[in-house]
């Protein structure tokens, strides 16, 4: 029988200089030293289950210039929808009968959704279907944000994408001067008592390997109750996308493999936080990538219910939809696949568990 690391342990493994060195690391005993920390601590503070959640892509309006997002408002070639909330409801209802506990409404910053707007949807979901709401809908005032929390929305999402201020203001235009930053509007989230998620993605170009230690710092800093991880994928109708450049031995690359290590850090760094495997990782290598992370920390799966017809069409990185099958199919297979590496399909909500609640997995003393 293996020991559970230590508080102790995650210190050692977590000063900077350590992050940065693992980071860098290529041999594949050593970075399994990594990966089996972080699955033993993901076993013994999350357990074995693997939440799902629906992901619905509910409108690819955005009035952002992200450099990184296929969805930006340069992007005129894109056709824009938006879902009704007859659609949106029928998405949840979906996900219900999917056995799902969660339904994730996710979208560009579109003020077309209304306030009033989502707060309808999100009591209609409430009511009819039970289900815990993620929202993901970009930087909101925070009247909004309250507005929905107070219709029963129970989850945001909202990555910082990179803690260096320097490369986001490069890859984030802010819309007015003065306006809040994404650390800020996460700091209100928790204020108003939303599980609060954010992010990161990897091998921006620019991105240094000391600034993805401070991003996992953050991460800590900021107590996060989910952290989502995935590389960053050009996507051609954008300015990133134009102007790939040579890679420098300081430019971190986007691989999986530098994702699985940011992931495996995220969680040695909020051992009780909600981690999903993301489409992003499966998107760059293939179906074997969920299983990969499932075993590197994650303990969370979103597979896409958003409706074919505007599928494609959310397209942030290039690859996306395609790495995705439908509903159904999606339903069966993930669970499939989510037992073929030995773990549960968690049943309920999957929110949040605080030290005082966390399952005593078989076999590792608490
Ligand atoms: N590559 C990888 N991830 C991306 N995202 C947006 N564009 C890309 C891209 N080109 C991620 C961002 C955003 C999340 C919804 O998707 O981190 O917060």
């Amino acid at each position: 029988m293996h020991q559970p690391p230590t508080r102790m342990d995650r210190e050692l493994f977590l000063t900077s200089a350590r992050i940065t060195d693992w980071l860098r690391e290529e041999d594949e005993g050593r970075l399994n030293v990594l990966w089996k920390l972080a699955d033993d601590l993901r076993r013994q503070r999350v357990g074995d289950d693997v939440h799902l959640r629906g992901l619905v892509e509910i409108s690819n309006h955005c009035l952002r210039r992200c450099a990184y997002c296929g969805i930006n408002a340069d992007n005129s070639v894109l056709p824009r929808y938006r879902m009704n909330a007859g659609e949106i409801l029928e998405c949840a209802r979906r996900a219900k009968s999917l056995g799902f506990g969660t339904v994730v409404l996710q979208s560009g910053e579109d003020y077309g959704l209304t306030a009033l707007l989502v707060s309808e949807v999100v009591r209609s979901i409430k009511g009819e279907t039970g289900l815990a709401v993620t929202l993901s809908l970009g930087e909101r005032p925070e009247r909004d944000l309250a507005a929905w929390r107070a219709a029963g929305a129970d989850r945001y999402l909202l990555r910082f994408e990179t803690s260096d201020e320097r490369l986001y203001a490069r890859i984030h235009p802010p819309l007015a001067a003065g306006e809040p930053g994404r650390v800020a509007l996460l700091g209100r989230l928790k204020r108003l008592d939303y599980e609060t998620g954010s992010g990161v993605m990897v091998g921006l170009p620019g991105q240094r390997y000391e600034s993805l230690a401070d991003d996992v710092a953050l991460f800590r800093r900021l107590d996060l109750d989910m952290i989502g991880i995935g590389p960053f994928i050009p996507h051609p109708g954008t300015a990133l996308g134009q102007n790939v450049r040579a890679q420098s031995p300081a430019q971190v690359p986007a691989t999986e493999l530098m994702a699985l290590k940011m992931l495996a850090l995220a969680r040695l760094a909020c051992p009780e936080a909600n981690i999903p495997a993301t489409t992003a990782i499966a998107t760059l290598d293939g179906r074997e990538g969920y299983e990969r992370a499932l075993r590197c920390g994650a303990n969370v799966v979103m597979p896409e219910l958003t409706p074919w017809q505007y599928r494609a069409l959310y397209e942030i990185y290039p690859g996306k939809a395609a790495s995705q099958e439908d509903g159904e199919a999606a339903a069966v297979s993930v669970v499939a696949r989510i037992r073929a590496v030995g773990r549960t399909v968690g049943a309920g909500p999957g929110s949040r568990r605080r030290g005082d609640q966390a399952p005593a997995a078989e076999g590792v003393p608490r």
